[in-house]
């Protein structure tokens, strides 16, 4: 029997244990990093699986069937992710997002969301909790998801034609079922809804005009993200990635555009308008426009490791900590002895990087943390 060879990729990356310090460090609200950063999101992982096998993404030669996925005892339980997450909001979080993979393939997912729900801000706010998928399943479970406590949803849709769409998830999944799954999200209440289409240059930018007419005037909210040099497996390159500069240029000479200003800080979309006042669109720009000056975004994954960084390339482990008798406040101050020592910019290192730390660095996927 051939050996067969698995990548090095995200999972198996370097793992420090979470230590907690000698001196204690309350939650106060007001942790900063050591650019003096917020923590105010928090990205949660729930599932390291997903349905579609986007090329930028999961490539299909690399996660197949023999692809070791997590096992289900390494996840960490609804309970567990409710107490890492109660620390975080303690800390000053005031937005949850759960991503996966894709995040509706974990069961009884609703029952999380419901837990979730009944967290308060240090301001004694109810949390912004929202999911991003890539909406298969949206149309069954978009009612039950607001009736939990859910606010709103992000789909990722990379283009309208059926051709297009079904070889950029590389399943044969139609479009229409998404479109259905956006519809659906809008009756359940979990507007504005927010698609997100990744342009890869000559693969689906035709796309760009297609989408911005077909979202207009829809309350959606349309956002166009540079691909990006997430992970080891996606084999990026520099010229598939169309600047968002171009894209509001090609939208503003058909459909007019005007500038909008941030309507929160460290936010990663720049927001433009359409001039005849049919809505919003926007662009995430982390290649041509970095914004990590004010990244305040924590991302835990599913198995309960802690990534300071989109293209991180360690994570902090909480489960030993969480299973290992650990207490809320032992928790707390390890998370902010983590956050304290965060010094992570990758997007606005990336050009002036040794090759070892760049783009030839093992990074983790975006299937295993999520976006
Ligand atoms: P909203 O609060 O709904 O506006 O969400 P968001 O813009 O914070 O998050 P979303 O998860 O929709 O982000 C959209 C895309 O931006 C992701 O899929 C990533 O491609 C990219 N992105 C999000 N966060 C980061 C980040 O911290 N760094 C980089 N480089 N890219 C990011
Ligand atoms: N570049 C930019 N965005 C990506 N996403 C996944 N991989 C990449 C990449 N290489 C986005 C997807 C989805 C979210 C989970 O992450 O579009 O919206
Ligand atoms: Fe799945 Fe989203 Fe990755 Fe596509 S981009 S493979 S839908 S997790
Ligand atoms: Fe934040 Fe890292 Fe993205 Fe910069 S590259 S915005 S630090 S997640």
């Amino acid at each position: 029997m051939s050996e067969r060879v698995i990548p090095l990729v995200d999972q198996r990356l370097k793992i420090r244990p979470a230590v907690v310090p000698a001196t204690p460090v309350a939650a106060s609200g007001l942790l900063g990093d050591t650019l003096g950063r917020p923590l105010r999101d928090l990205r949660i992982s729930v599932t390291d699986r997903c349905n579609f096998r986007c090329s930028y993404c999961m490539p299909k030669s690399i996660f197949d069937k023999d692809y070791p996925y997590l096992p289900h005892n390494a996840l960490l339980s609804f309970e567990e992710i409710t107490r890492i997450a109660r620390v975080f909001v303690a800390h000053g979080v005031q937005k949850i997002r759960l991503t996966g993979g894709e995040p509706l393939l974990r069961k009884n997912i609703e029952i999380l969301i419901e837990q979730l729900a009944e967290l308060r801000t240090v301001e004694g706010k109810p949390l912004d909790i929202t999911l991003t998928t890539n909406g298969s399943l949206l149309e069954r479970k978009a009612r039950q998801l607001r009736e939990a406590g859910l606010k709103r949803v992000t789909v990722s849709l990379d283009g309208l034609d059926d051709a297009v769409f079904r070889a950029m998830n590389d399943v044969d999944f139609p479009v229409a079922d998404v479109l259905r799954g956006i519809d659906a999200a809008h009756e359940a209440g979990l507007g504005p809804v927010k698609i997100n289409m990744v342009v890869k240059r000559g693969t689906n930018d035709h796309e760009i005009l297609p989408m911005a007419r077909h979202f207009k005037g829809r309350g959606a909210v349309l956002r166009f993200i540079e691909y990006m040099d997430v992970g080891a497996t996606n084999g990026w390159r520099m010229d598939e990635v169309l600047p968002s500069a171009e894209v509001v240029s090609r939208i503003h000479d058909e459909l007019p555009l005007v500038q909008l200003d941030p309507s929160a800080p460290g936010e990663t979309a720049e927001r433009w308008g359409y001039a005849d006042g049919s809505g919003e669109i926007g662009v995430i720009s982390s290649v041509t426009q970095a914004f990590c000056s004010d990244c305040n975004r924590a991302r835990l994954s599913t198995e309960g490791r802690l990534y300071l960084c989109l293209f991180a390339t360690e994570g902090h482990d909480l489960k030993h900590l969480l299973r290992g008798g650990a207490s809320d406040a032992d928790l707390a101050s390890a998370v902010a002895a983590i956050w304290q020592g965060r010094d992570d910019r990758y997007s606005e290192l990336r050009a002036s990087l040794p090759p070892d730390q760049g783009q030839g660095a093992r990074r983790i996927e975006m299937s295993y943390i999520g976006g």
